[in-house]
């Protein structure tokens, strides 16, 4: 094990380096014109998975190719480990407000800043890199590895699931390892105890055939920027909760052991606060912030479109209006019922005088699991190694949708230990890296595998 990290410690400005070349291709997912560099990122990828040892191949789907690395060299008694991870990033827009440009890497105070560089590119690249180390510093892995990483993560994983399905066989496992998320704090490791779902839709609303005079017009017909406006205050009630009905039903209640660790977490509200430059915190009352971001639901508008948004003042009355709404949800919310529940509470609330349409966008389901066993000791004791501190437990806010098609389609569970730092600006301009978790955490890889190698913590 000690020439693997001393493997990683000699060749760390080559392992920055590399992913630097990665992070400066435009794999935006979601952007029909990259299309182009989604392919070329598979192929690099692919390429250095080849490079590290693992027998790499470039499977189609409907959207972005998936990319597999494969290694079963260390034979039928050694664990099987799926590491799972995403190339495609998130749209870098606003441009303006980058202080280095998005596709260019730049190192500043000991971070790098570039799209993608967390989320997850960083990340992923972190595991295909530990395996280098241990593939040519000790011949070979102490677990057989399959390596999965998708290119529609950041657009719902669709295509993913169909993926999975179709190729279990192949990618059975003993457990699955994702490396997508945050420590708890700078040099404060973390494992995973839960995701949020997601339910999102666009909520649109037509009222007159046109744009129209808002003095000729305005009081004879419904406004729909009005109407959506109505529309949206009617889904919270004055204590910030979700006001959609039947919406709580399914919300499961959380053993008091975990509420109890939630609350024993080093986390200060007033940091927090000012962190975000927010004159107040908001939300649901009755529960604290890390409870209001980890085990409660939420409904946010993620953006509106409606009449005139020009310079100056235009009188005008718009002829449709459009919101793009998302809920986060929590075990044992689903998507599907949700939906359901939010067509009906709109129909209900929507104004005369205008047609309402929802589109359902992309979903996931919410996860959470008891993080024990064997999987969770090797990380634990991997983690300290590496960052010379127990690691934390911790929910999550976002989402990973594919992780419970994982849990289902391959009965194997997952383990969620990610790298990133919390005010990393994850999908937001100057998104970042730091550089000693990249560099700790692929040593703390290197011992994770070794650990479930070795059968158990050890
Ligand atoms: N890496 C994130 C998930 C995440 C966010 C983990 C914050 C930890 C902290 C992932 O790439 C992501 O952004 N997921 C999307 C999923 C959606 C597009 C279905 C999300 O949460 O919005
Ligand atoms: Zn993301």
């Amino acid at each position: 094990m000690s020439d693997v990290l001393a493997f990683v410690d000699a060749n760390l400005g080559r392992f920055r380096s590399e992913l630097y070349d990665f992070l400066r291709i435009q794999s935006i997912s979601a952007v029909q014109e990259h299309e182009g560099d989604m392919r070329r990122a598979a192929e690099w990828l692919a390429d250095r998975m080849r490079d590290a040892g693992l027998k790499a191949s470039i499977h189609e789907t409907p959207g972005h190719p998936v990319v597999l690395g494969e290694w079963r060299g260390a034979g039928d008694d050694a664990p099987t480990v799926l590491i799972y991870g995403h190339y495609d990033v998130q749209p870098p827009e606003p441009l303006d407000e980058w202080i280095s440009p998005p596709f260019e890497p730049t190192e500043r105070n000991g971070k790098v800043f570039a799209r993608g560089s967390a989320d997850d590119k960083g990340q992923l690249y972190m595991h295909v890199k530990a395996i280098e180390a241990h593939m040519k510093a000790a011949g070979k892995l102490p677990v057989n590895v399959i390596l999965l990483a998708e290119g529609e993560e950041e657009v719902g994983s669709e295509n993913l699931v169909p993926f999975v399905k179709e190729h279990a066989d192949r990618l059975a496992c003993d457990h699955v390892v994702i490396s997508d998320s945050n420590m708890f704090d700078e040099g404060l490791p973390s494992i995973l105890f839960s995701l949020r779902g997601l339910a999102y839709f666009e909520i649109h609303v037509k009222g007159a055939r046109s744009d129209l005079h808002s003095g000729q017009f305005g009081g004879t017909v419904t406004n729909p920027g009005n109407a959506l406006s109505q529309i949206i205050a009617s889904l919270h009630d004055a204590d910030g909760k979700v006001a959609v009905e039947g919406f709580y039903d399914d919300v499961a209640v959380w053993d008091a052991d975990v509420l109890e660790g939630i609350r024993n977490l080093p986390f200060d509200e007033e940091e927090y606060r000012k962190s975000l430059e927010v004159p107040a915190l908001g939300g649901e009352k009755g529960y604290s912030a890390l409870e209001r971001l980890w085990v409660r639901p939420t409904c946010d508008v993620n953006g509106i479109l409606c009449g005139y948004t020009g310079e100056g003042a235009k009188t005008v009355l718009p002829g449709k209006a459009m919101a793009k709404v998302s809920f986060r949800l929590v075990p044992d919310q689903s998507p599907e019922k949700v939906k359901e529940l939010v067509e009906a509470h709109v129909r209900k609330v929507a104004p005369k005088g205008v047609t309402v349409d929802i589109e359902p966008l992309h979903g996931g389901r919410p996860w959470r699991t008891r993080p024990q066993g064997t999987l969770v000791e090797a990380a634990s004791k991997a983690l300290e190694e590496a960052f010379g501190v127990r690691p934390v437990l911790q929910g999550e806010g976002g989402s990973i949708p594919i992780v419970v098609d994982f849990e289902e389609q391959l009965n194997a569970s997952a383990l969620l230990v990610g790298f990133a730092l919390p005010g990393c600006n994850l999908h937001a301009p100057n998104e970042w890296f730091e550089l000693e978790a990249y560099e700790k955490g692929i040593r703390a890889l290197c011992m994770l595998y070794e650990n479930l190698g070795a059968g158990a913590a050890g």
